[in-house]
């Protein structure tokens, strides 16, 4: 029977043809709906079964987003080549569309019972080389199978389980036989959910906390490595005061006589405390540990397999399209172009708009990066004078964003109005915003616009190129490097949309756009000689629309303050002003003043997010 295998991201199709008989799997009907679990059963036979008795199957599956998960492809590819190797006779099968992704990719789940723990806890799985999802906590048993995990890790969460509706997870999640880790809120859930006792509220611990191990009890969660006693971040009011059946507690706090407890034969742990926090000692070891030694995972998900599979899943998306990609100057939409120019090279054609609001010598940097030294087609429009001249007199925030937005957008169509051809723009999505956009939740992918200058045109026919779209951002960085980025563009700072214009309190013209640059430019610069680039969030100047009094030399000055805003963060949803230096403070203060004329005074921010937000407008 000829066989071509193929698989099909999004739309495109790849197809690669071999000489295969696949072993005896259920048919899967594209249109079912049961689809995903069926696909997911039929892949693991593919994998599994290889040496069996091989009956031709026709296996149909539907595209879907799902496709979008990184090293299907390559997994599905090394399948079909272990499938064509081992067939007797060799014999070509009928057309498989296969759609496989999480199915053959080792996933870790976790499940998110308070979005700030769950996303630290993925990234941490990630940091462990194991790919890792984020999944609401409304999943069903089914919906697991269906994405068939080699693990689960139930989040911690701000409930309280005794509290009337606080989530829980689907029961019969229990029984599949995956192994799961329950930390913090996710440990009481699996004691409640498997018949032992949460106590109300003892004492709670927050915190630094000193963890024991119990001496007659043998961890299997807990590596040797790990000491006798450690130093954990604890954050509870609630504890375990009666283990379910079958399990064991192996290690214990002055007020968490439970704190980790273990059912090795039904594969399930739980710990009290947070291990994917930085101040737990051994938090990363005993994460590596569930996750090499108790799942069997291994280190697979690496930045060069990232890469490899992201260009292999744009080909297969875009196939000989054309396709336009918005540079911002930022680093998200500057790896996904680098990302998919590999995938593609001439077939992409880059835009960027200079809206005039840009940070000092960024234009130029764009330019020399992705023209110059990477050959990427760019349409460099230097549309500042036309910034300008819209913003004039306008003052209210929300009034400049949408002006600055609104012709951003007008722009850009203007000057890909010319490539019509084209059929699909890439967007540099980043997992947190599919997460945050309720992507996570099965709805479909929501741009969010705070990200993007002013939101894309509502009639745009373009079809999305995320390749990004399962990424955090620490990953993007690495993915960009390996990309061969400079480091000014991977460890470039988050950069708002409308740029300078919501640092400029008031009218924005451009004598207060090139005084800005100017300050900016020197705040970076310190925080640069200073070692701090990578530990600061953000580090820029705001330009007040007030004048005080000063005297420089003999002279009265009546001239501008400059605001320094330096913040620490993990996720710009929340974040600390940070801590900087007083002689690094007094050496910007100095140099500000110094170099940059109507400058009179400086002040630094010591607002947290909230109540202040990053950004003055
Ligand atoms: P706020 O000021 O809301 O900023 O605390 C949070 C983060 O978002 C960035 N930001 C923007 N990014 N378009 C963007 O692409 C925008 O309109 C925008 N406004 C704020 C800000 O720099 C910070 O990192």
């Amino acid at each position: 029977m000829e066989v071509s295998v193929g698989w099909s991201v999004g739309s495109g199709v790849v197809s690669v043809v071999a000489p295969v008989l696949l072993p005896d799997a259920d048919g899967v009907d594209p249109s079912a709906s049961a689809g995903a679990a069926k696909q997911a059963s039929a892949t693991a036979k593919m994998a599994g079964v290889i040496n069996a008795s091989l009956q031709p199957v026709r296996i149909c599956m539907a595209t879907s987003s799902h496709l979008q998960a990184p090293n299907a492809t390559r997994q599905l590819q090394s399948v079909v080549t272990m499938v064509a190797k081992t067939a007797q006779p060799p014999t070509v099968l009928t057309t498989i569309s296969a759609t496989v992704l999480e199915t053959v990719l080792e996933t870790v789940l976790v499940v998110d019972f308070g979005a700030q723990y769950a996303q630290l806890i993925a990234r941490r799985v990630r940091e462990a080389q194991v790919y890792s999802e984020i999944v609401p906590h409304r999943i069903t048993a089914a919906e697991v199978q269906a994405r068939n995990p080699i693990g689960i890790i139930l989040s911690g969460g701000p409930a309280s389980v005794h509290v009337a509706g606080a989530p829980v997870l689907d029961p019969q999640i229990y029984e599949l036989g995956i192994p799961i880790l329950g930390i913090c809120y996710g440990c009481q859930l699996i004691a409640q959910q498997l018949g032992g006792t949460v106590a109300l509220g003892g004492r709670g611990e927050y915190g630094r906390t000193k963890l024991s191990r119990l001496a007659a009890a043998r961890s299997t969660l807990l590596p040797q490595k790990v000491d006798d006693t450690i130093d954990v971040w604890m954050s509870h009011f609630d504890a375990v005061s009666v283990l379910p059946s079958g399990f064991t507690a192996t290690a214990a706090t002055a007020d968490a006589p439970m704190a980790v407890i273990e059912n090795t034969s039904r594969k399930i742990w739980g710990v009290q405390y947070h291990p994917e926090v930085a101040h737990t000692e051994f938090g990363q070891a005993v994460l590596e540990n569930f996750l090499y030694r108790c799942i069997g995972a291994k280190p697979t998900w690496t930045m060069s397999s990232i890469v490899e599979d992201q260009v292999a899943a744009v080909r297969a998306l875009v196939g000989s399209e054309r396709v336009i990609c918005g540079l911002s100057g930022g680093v998200d939409s500057a790896v996904a172009a680098a990302l998919v120019h590999k995938a593609i090279g001439k077939q992409l054609t880059c835009v960027y708009v200079d809206t005039g609001l840009m940070r000092k010598n960024e234009s130029a940097q764009v330019v020399e990066t992705f023209q110059r030294n990477m050959g990427i087609e760019l349409i460099h429009v230097d549309a500042g004078a036309r910034f300008f001249e819209r913003l004039q007199g306008i003052t209210e925030p929300e009034a400049k964003r949408k002006a600055i937005g609104e012709l951003f957008v007008r722009i850009f169509e203007e000057n890909t109005g010319g490539l019509t051809d084209a059929k699909f723009l890439v967007q540099g999505t980043l997992y947190p915003d599919v997460i945050e956009s309720g992507g996570v939740d099965g709805t479909a992918s929501v741009i969010k616009s705070h990200h993007n200058v002013g939101g894309l045109p509502k009639d745009m026919t373009l079809k999305l190129c995320e390749p990004l779209r399962t990424l955090f951002k620490d990953e993007v960085r690495k993915v960009g490097s390996e990309l061969g980025l400079p480091d000014e563009i991977v460890w470039r700072q988050p950069f708002p949309g409308p740029g300078l214009g919501v640092r400029i309190i008031g009218e924005v013209t451009p004598d207060k756009v090139a005084i800005l640059q100017e300050a900016d430019a020197i705040v970076r610069e310190e925080i640069l000689a200073a070692g701090l680039e990578r530990e600061i969030w953000q580090a820029f100047a705001v330009l007040a629309d007030i004048r005080s009094v000063g005297v420089m030399g003999d002279e009265r000055t009546y001239g501008r303050p400059i605001i320094i805003r330096a913040v620490t963060s993990d996720d710009a949803m929340t974040a600390d002003w940070a801590r900087l230096p007083y002689d690094l403070l007094e050496k910007m203060s100095s140099r500000i003043i110094n170099e940059v004329a109507g400058i009179n005074r400086v002040a630094y921010d010591v607002t947290s997010k909230p109540p202040g937000t990053i950004e003055w407008e």
